[in-house]
């Protein structure tokens, strides 16, 4: 077997920090040791004890002044929006219109799928995020360039083709049929594949007819461990124009409930606009929320109360949202979410922040038995974070006195910069500067 050992400070979550409380929420080892053998974590503790025991000719790599910590999970991007990301002057509906329409519709063509497929993912693991829940366009070729791209470096990713049978430009629009045909053929050839997952994906409810979210709420059913991706009451205007197109159900939220979309394994993004009953309803249906604070604030769509939806018991991950949101960084977006919740009197000590980025991400995705943590038997996928990313940040580090507040002041100041390494299942998939 192939096995490698990692030296470096060590960091990772065991629990959320809500539920524990304290220093039994995570594991830290300031010299700490990672054991990789075949893509998966078989060791880690301190270097003084492991070390002495490792076998002969194991490798050992060692890190200055770094951190490693779990590959950060991102629970919603879209991958053909990085072109748009910092369009000027709109909200979400006009946003859509005016720029992400037209971006997505250049996805027909493969070629220029396959060239924003790669250079989607090379981001992704440049900014340490090794696993996310991934948007494409309405065109299947979209997907399996994606899927292709993800195969090829061993990522845990999930995707699916977006279903749109209405309100949009009809260069961009299935219908109720062949989204459902072309979805079934996608599920066919990728789901279960190597690590990757497919999400059945209506853009959000004013963009289907009732039989297109009938028909994925049926598709749903027909295979096992499939999700469903979406998007949910995130702009007002958005809120009011779905009241008009579903006036028999009671809201938002209801409309997706009605076609049985929501589950274990049903992740809604956004949710900055819901009542009481909606967050009750999403906890007890074990379905999750995407919290995207960058897009939120960008696009002026509201603030997200990460509390009551806590206390209703939702699974909470952190998305990026690109192209509405405005970072690839779940470093950098853990700094809005920080800004966003001390706008609410809430706050994000830094170890709920990391579970947000890691363990509660890939527990909001129910992939918390494979990633999350580097538990012996997760996989290896890891992130070597850099003490000394820039002049800054090695000025405030050098001021920190604790782990806490070292690990915040890098979520405040840092970004891809303070990535030095990613590694997937076992494998380096990037490194800063080559
Ligand atoms: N709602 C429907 N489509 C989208 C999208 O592409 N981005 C965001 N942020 N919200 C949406
Ligand atoms: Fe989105």
């Amino acid at each position: 077997p192939q096995t490698r050992a990692y030296r470096a400070a060590l960091l990772h979550c065991l629990a959320d920090p809500r539920e524990v409380g304290g220093e039994a929420s995570h594991e830290y080892f300031a010299d700490g040791l990672l054991v990789v053998e075949d893509g998966r974590v078989v060791q880690l503790g301190d270097s003084g004890s492991l070390l002495p025991k490792l076998a002969a000719g194991v490798e050992v790599v060692e890190y200055a002044d770094a951190l490693i910590v779990p590959g950060f999970v991102d629970t919603h991007v879209h991958y053909p929006q990085m072109g748009v990301i910092g369009s000027y002057g709109t909200q979400l509906l006009d946003w859509l219109e005016t720029y992400t329409f037209p971006a997505e519709g250049r996805f027909a063509d493969p070629a220029h799928a396959r060239d924003q497929a790669g250079l989607f993912l090379r981001e992704l693991l440049r900014n340490g995020t090794t696993t996310a829940l991934v948007f494409s366009t309405v065109h299947p070729q979209s997907v399996d360039a994606f899927f292709e791209a993800a195969e090829k470096l061993n990522l845990r990713m999930i995707a699916g083709k977006v279903l749109m049978d209405r309100n949009a430009p009809d260069y961009l629009t299935d219908t109720a049929e062949s989204g459902y045909a072309q979805s079934r053929a996608l599920i066919e050839r990728w789901h279960g594949k190597g690590r990757l997952h497919y999400a059945v994906t209506p853009r959000f409810a004013p963009t289907s007819t009732p039989e297109q979210l009938r028909l994925a709420g049926q598709l749903l059913g027909e295979y096992p461990g499939l999700y469903l991706h979406t998007h949910l009451s995130e702009n007002r205007q958005e809120i009011d124009w779905v009241r008009q197109l579903f006036p028999e159900r009671s809201g938002y939220l209801d409309v997706y409930d009605h076609y049985r979309l929501l589950g274990a394994r049903s992740v809604f993004a956004h949710g900055v606009h819901l009542c009481d009953e909606e967050c009750r309803r999403l906890g007890e249906t074990g379905s999750a929320v995407a919290f995207c604070p960058t897009s939120n604030l960008f696009l002026g769509s509201g603030l997200l109360d990460l509390a009551r939806l806590e206390g209703h018991g939702v699974r909470v991950g952190l998305g990026t949202d690109i192209g509405g949101g405005t970072s690839f960084s779940q470093l950098h977006t853990l700094s809005d979410a920080y800004k966003v919740l001390q706008l609410q009197g809430q706050s994000l000590d830094p170890f709920k922040a990391l579970y947000l980025a890691t363990l509660g991400g890939a527990r909001a995705l129910y992939l918390d038995d494979r990633i999350g943590n580097l538990q012996p038997g997760k996989e290896a996928d890891f992130v070597v974070l850099d003490y000394r990313a820039t002049p800054l940040i090695t000025h405030r580090l050098g001021e920190a006195r604790t782990l806490a507040e070292r690990l915040f002041a890098l979520m405040i100041l840092g970004d891809d910069r303070a990535v030095l390494e990613t590694f997937a299942a076992g494998r380096s998939v990037h490194r800063r500067g080559s």
